[in-house]
Order: C-alpha cells, then sequence, then structure tokens
C-alpha cells in the first residue's frame, strides 16, 4: 500500500488505509460501480476535504474570477473544484479552474525546509503526482 507520506501517519491510519485497500480488491463490484460508491471506501478525512472545497465553492458562487489551484498532485482538488462548477454553475463559461504544478514533485527544497521538518517527501522529487497526460485525460472525460 502507497498511500502519502507513511511516516506522518497514525497505525490507526495506516490501518484503515490498509483495510480500504483490502475491501476494495476484495469486492466482486466492477470497477464503475466501485469508484461510484466512492463513499464506501474513500476515507472521512477525504470526504471531509471534499466537502471543505464544496462549502468555500459556495461562497464563491457570486464572485467572478478563476480558480487557481497551487499544487495539483493527483487532480484531485482541481477535479472537485471543476465538478462543482459544472454542477452549480452549468452557464457560467467564464469561470476557468487553472491547475499549477511541476508534474514532478519538489524542483528542490531549501536549508530552511529541511533543518526542522521530518516529512519524508521534503525532497527533490518529492510529492509527485499524477503525469500530467493522466491529469488532462481526467479533464477530458469530463467533456
Ligand atoms: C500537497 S500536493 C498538492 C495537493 C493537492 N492540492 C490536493 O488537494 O490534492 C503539492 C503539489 O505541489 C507541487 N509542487 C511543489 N513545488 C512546486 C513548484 N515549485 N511549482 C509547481 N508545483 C509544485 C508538487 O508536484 C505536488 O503535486
Amino acid at each position: 500500500m502507497k498511500s502519502r507520506d507513511q511516516k506522518s501517519q497514525s497505525s490507526n491510519d495506516l490501518s484503515q488505509f490498509g483495510a480500504a485497500e483490502a475491501l476494495f480488491s476484495n469486492d466482486p463490484a466492477d470497477l464503475i460501480e466501485k469508484i461510484e460508491a466512492f463513499p464506501k471506501f474513500a476515507s472521512r478525512q477525504a470526504i471531509a476535504k471534499f466537502l471543505t472545497k464544496y462549502e468555500i465553492f459556495k461562497r464563491i458562487l457570486t464572485v467572478n474570477g478563476s480558480i487557481v489551484e497551487c499544487g495539483v498532485l493527483h487532480g484531485a482538488g482541481l477535479l472537485a473544484w471543476a465538478k462543482l462548477s459544472s454542477i452549480f454553475e452549468p452557464a457560467n463559461h467564464v469561470r476557468k479552474v487553472i491547475g499549477f504544478d511541476t508534474f514532478g514533485g519538489f524542483p528542490s527544497v531549501a536549508e530552511e525546509d529541511t533543518e526542522t521538518g521530518t516529512f519524508n517527501e521534503l525532497k527533490k522529487g518529492g510529492l509527485t503526482g499524477s503525469a500530467i497526460d493522466n491529469v488532462l485525460e481526467a479533464v477530458r472525460c469530463m467533456t
């Protein structure tokens, strides 16, 4: 199981991820059925992050402008913003959802970052998420 920085996770979280992975693998439903049943498998933390975006999104419905995500990782946030926009403001053709990333993780880290931090991903290439083509494919799947 590869999920985030294992050193930063509690043993409880790690065992929850292991249980979710086994639940997902052992479920005989097909892949699309399992994806559509996402609350069954996603952690409450992942669902809470999505709900937080929903709460923020509701506040900007009457505000003109673009949404910029600095650091796309796997695209969960970027696609959440894009899908919230398509659900709640389908006629807003001027809202842009823009994602920035190196698609190769941290280009470098400064001494100030590493001298006190213990985060495993604090290194060049740390926090590498999905490839840009994969994120672009997810965007194309929306249309
Ligand atoms: C913590 S993750 C972002 C998580 C994401 N916003 C989410 O909600 O799932 C940080 C991302 O920032 C990117 N990143 C780090 N340093 C960067 C830089 N200098 N320029 C662009 N992207 C950078 C990494 O590649 C990584 O994908």
